[in-house]
């Protein structure tokens, strides 16, 4: 069997809603983001096996620190803004590697 994973990178947006009036990841943009991500990963070609793909997830626990996005293998947390930060994530990290130091998650930051 083979190590090499499946994907070469992995992206889970959260898009969890909460309706009690909680703080939540789908009322800052996070549909957005993530529609926006998958499709630059698309248009790039970056999407399919042994590349890039970008998934759809529900709360990630750490929503204090939301809208949350979380990249493996590297398990790098992040907390974007715009769409600009989207654009950065895809070209920087699942395009190059490059972790986006600016957009990490504080580690403090839980639910
Ligand atoms: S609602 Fe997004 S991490 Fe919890």
């Amino acid at each position: 069997m083979s190590d090499t994973p499946y994907y070469q990178r992995h992206i889970f947006f959260c898009l969890n809603e909460r309706t009690n009036g909680e703080n939540c990841c789908a009322h800052h943009g996070a549909q957005q983001a993530f529609e926006r991500c998958k499709s630059l990963v698309k248009k790039q070609g970056l999407a399919g096996p042994g590349k890039v793909r970008v998934n759809k997830a529900g709360c990630l626990d750490r929503c204090a620190g939301g809208p949350i996005a979380v990249v493996y293998p590297e398990g790098t947390w992040y907390t974007y803004v715009d769409e600009a930060d989207i654009d950065e994530i895809v070209e920087s990290h699942l395009k190059n590697g490059q972790v986006v130091e600016r957009l990490r998650t504080p580690p403090e930051l839980g639910r």
